[in-house]
């Protein structure tokens, strides 16, 4: 995790754009030596910044490195709490095990576990996630809201809400979301999220949102088998996308989705999801862990579970399940 010094550097030139920053300025603003800034700005040089340094002026930030860092992401972060504690990793099995660990030993909310690879990365219904390095982002957060057990899927929806505002933001390309938790573009998922639960009783001690986003693949990146399914923002766009950007994009909508969500309830979310929805009104096949389902998809209902009216007029409450449109 990023000492508090280093913090408040990234915070001070978060918010003086072009400015430079001098020595003298910035050891008063965080309470520590000139040398120590000097120190602080040297292992941003190693981390791969570009930095200009100018005498009598300051410092300067004028590159960012191709590689995700934690500092990357705090400068130019502008959250309370959303990733600002942020737990990196280059090669992992699944950020979900470590955020896992993370969140039983009382981690603040909002700590975010982000790795460049995945060995064995997790997807919903016992699949793998495919996680090569450098090209996708590949992150656990945690969460630690008071709410009843059964509305924990509501947090999936707006996370999607979330992600699909912030590609919206970055490529000015509309994702389009599949009950409960795909982001698609043109069809093929670029997106896909993964809620656990550590929970006693019908308390919740934090729920761990794992997302995987397809970001910089080329198509031929993919294995064959997901070819013809899946996609990323490159291919989509057809240019790279700042992955630290986009991270903190979605960190930046997710916090405020989240604090209205705590405020006001679903129902907002509700709103903001159906705009992005693309199953609604049309026939689907719902397979859950036991049947399959066909029908029309009427909605999702204000705690977020999905309505099928299957031939016979029957309605069906579906609460988790894979989507065939
Ligand atoms: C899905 O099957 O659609 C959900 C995929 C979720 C993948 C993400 S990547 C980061 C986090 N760590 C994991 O092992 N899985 C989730």
């Amino acid at each position: 995790m990023q000492s508090e010094l280093r913090k408040k550097l990234l915070d001070a030139f978060t918010n003086s754009g072009e400015s430079y920053l001098s020595g003298q300025y910035l050891a008063e603003l965080i309470g520590c030596s000139r040398t120590a800034v000097w120190k602080h700005m040297e292992e941003l040089r190693k981390e791969g910044f570009e930095l200009e340094a100018v005498r009598r002026k300051g410092y300067r930030i004028l590159k960012t490195p191709e590689k995700i860092t934690a500092d990357e992401i705090l400068l130019g972060l502008t959250t309370s709490f959303i990733g600002k504690n942020i737990h990196y990793e280059e090669s992992v099995e699944s950020t979900q095990k470590i955020a896992h660990i993370l969140a039983s030993k009382d981690v603040p909310e909002g700590t975010v576990v982000i790795a460049e690879e995945q060995k064995s990365g997790k997807g919903r219904m016992s699949r793998n996630w495919y996680s090569p390095k450098y090209t996708g982002i590949w992150m656990s957060l945690i969460l630690r809201p008071n709410i009843p057990l059964t509305k924990a899927p509501q947090l999936t929806l707006l996370t999607a809400v979330a992600i699909a505002q912030a590609m919206e933001e970055m490529t000015g390309l509309t994702p389009e979301i599949k009950w409960p938790n795909d982001i698609l573009m043109n069809g093929k998922k670029i997106t896909g999220i993964l809620t656990e639960l550590q929970a006693e009783a019908d308390r919740i001690h934090s729920i761990i949102i794992g997302m995987g986003i397809n970001v910089n693949q080329k198509k031929e990146d993919f294995p064959p088998e997901l070819q013809g399914i899946a996609s990323s923002l490159l291919v989509e766009k057809g240019e790279p996308i700042s992955r630290a950007n986009l991270i903190k994009s979605i960190f930046k909508h997710f916090e405020k989705l989240y604090l209205l969500y705590l405020d006001q309830g679903f129902y907002p979310i509700k709103l903001l999801w159906e705009g992005y929805a693309v199953s609604i009104g049309k026939m689907i096949k719902a397979r859950t862990l036991t049947n399959t389902i066909e029908g029309r998809a009427l909605g999702i209902t204000d705690d977020g579970v999905l309505v099928l009216e299957d031939s016979n007029g029957v309605i069906h409450h579906i609460y988790s399940a894979d989507i065939e449109l």
